[in-house]
């Protein structure tokens, strides 16, 4: 039925994992609609942009794709925003690109199938939301794109309100699913032959089961007990709310993977406090203590921003020690972007440019150092990783850590592994961003 359809559409997704889930559940409920998804712009009837506004760059990304292909217009192709910056930007984007006829925040999208008739009967239409909305966007049409790796959101929106950032207008205020719920999915994946299971939230560590039972702590060792599950993940923690309890359960549990996604912004407390972040540079490194003392070797990544509206030389050097200082394994690292809305705008963005992307080459740079300084500790280690796929040029396999690194391994030749499977690889060689090694045994 499905490829008979003539409804075809192409759709592209911008920024975090949280809208590469929800867009696997807009594919699900299109399919659903009698829409079949298309490789490219082209064979499309309807095209859709499932978009970021974290950075002006992401959001201009944006801008620009419906600018290099408004020509398609004449041939009646039809154009959708989706996400963040639909949310954000609202009508507006009619005004900047005209041939534009859906425009859809992420909290919209369970009313996706009466904008479609909408549009198919040559209408505009708009799906967005206030910040108080307690819509989620739960479907069962979920059209999974990983058939080994299973996201699944346990609580939407953001109520942090970091001064820099634009999620908590975007994405609402926060709303957490029951747990059972929560684990009604996973057994459904586990079924399915999943065996990696990612919950997803902007803030995790702020999940409040609505039924009452249980702790994010415990609802993510029930999540690792379910048969079949071999690794759970979680991102991203917000260290204010990072309790001790999270530690001792992945302590605790062999199939919660070794990693912590912590992101700490800035090394300054007074940076921190212009951040509204909520914690002191000592108050995150006690929870660092928390993950250096467990018994087991947990990895610890984190996201920081440069140049923040007064950041001065010395609280930049303040972040750098803080890098030593936590031994970090990965750091995603960003210039300040000023976005609309956020209270940070009232501040003068006085930091050029030019100052910016220096002090962040100088941030990779030390970062870059601390990670060949971290992978020297696996050189010689047997690892078990899951396999990812096959690098053609190479004919190394891509294997994944459940630290969450890299591991690019040989297998005799006769060997054929199967990606979603386990492999048991000896690391022999280290570079900062990926480990090399040896495969000692594979299968599930
Ligand atoms: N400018 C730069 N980086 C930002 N982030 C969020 N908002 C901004 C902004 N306005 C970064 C933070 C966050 C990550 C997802 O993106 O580091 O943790
Ligand atoms: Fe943005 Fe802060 Fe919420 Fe993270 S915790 S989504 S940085 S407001």
């Amino acid at each position: 039925m499905q490829g008979s359809s003539d409804k075809t559409f192409y759709l592209e997704t911008f920024g975090c994992q949280m809208n590469v889930h929800d867009s696997e559940k807009v594919i699900g409920t299109l399919l659903q609609q009698g829409y079949r998804q298309v490789p490219s712009v082209e064979e499309a009837g309807l095209i859709l942009y499932n978009t970021c506004s974290i950075r002006d760059k992401a959001e201009q990304k944006v801008f620009h794709r419906l600018a290099d292909y408004r020509k398609l217009q004449e041939q009646g192709k039809k154009f959708g925003v989706l996400g963040c910056v639909a949310q954000q930007e609202g009508e507006r984007i009619f005004e900047r690109a005209p041939h534009v006829s859906i425009v859809c925040g992420s909290a919209s999208y369970r009313n996706l199938p009466e904008m479609l008739v909408q549009i198919e009967a040559g209408n505009r239409t708009t799906g967005l939301d206030d910040r108080q909305t307690d819509h989620c966007f739960e479907t069962e049409y979920t059209a999974r794109t990983n058939p080994h790796r299973g996201y699944i959101t346990i609580i939407e929106g953001c109520d942090k309100f970091c001064a820099y950032c634009v999620v908590p207008f975007t994405r609402g205020k926060e709303r957490s699913r029951t747990s059972a719920s929560v684990l009604a999915e996973v057994r459904q994946l586990a079924e399915l032959g999943y065996t990696e299971i990612q919950l997803l939230g902007q803030n995790v560590n702020s999940y409040r089961d609505p039924d009452g039972k249980k702790s994010f702590a415990e609802l993510l060792k029930a999540v690792a007990e379910v048969n079949g599950i071999e690794r759970v993940r979680f991102t991203t923690s917000h260290p204010r709310d990072f309790g001790r309890d999270i530690v001792q359960a992945i302590d605790g549990t062999p199939a919660l993977c070794d990693h912590v996604h912590l992101p700490v912004q800035s090394g300054s407390t007074r940076v921190l406090d212009a951040m509204q972040r909520l914690y002191t540079r000592d108050e995150y490194l006690e929870r660092i203590s928390w993950i250096h003392s467990a018994k087991r070797d947990i990895s610890i990544t984190t996201d920081l921003i440069v140049g923040f509206p007064g950041e001065t030389e010395r609280e930049f050097e303040e972040t750098l020690s803080l890098l030593d200082a936590v031994g970090y394994d990965s750091a995603f690292t960003f210039k300040y972007s000023p976005r609309p809305n956020t209270p940070a705008l009232r501040l003068e963005d006085a930091i050029p440019d030019s100052e910016k992307a220096q002090r962040l080459a100088v941030l990779n740079e030390r970062q870059k150092q601390i990670q060949t300084r971290r992978n020297q500790r696996h050189l010689g280690q047997t690892i078990r990783v899951m396999v990812e796929g096959k690098n053609p040029t190479r004919g190394q396999w891509i294997g994944r850590t459940s630290q969450i690194k890299v591991l690019n391994f040989t297998a005799p030749e006769r060997v054929e592994l199967k990606t979603g499977s386990y492999a048991d690889v000896k690391v022999t060689a280290i570079f900062p961003n990926s480990l090399v090694g040896e495969m000692i045994a594979g299968g599930l």
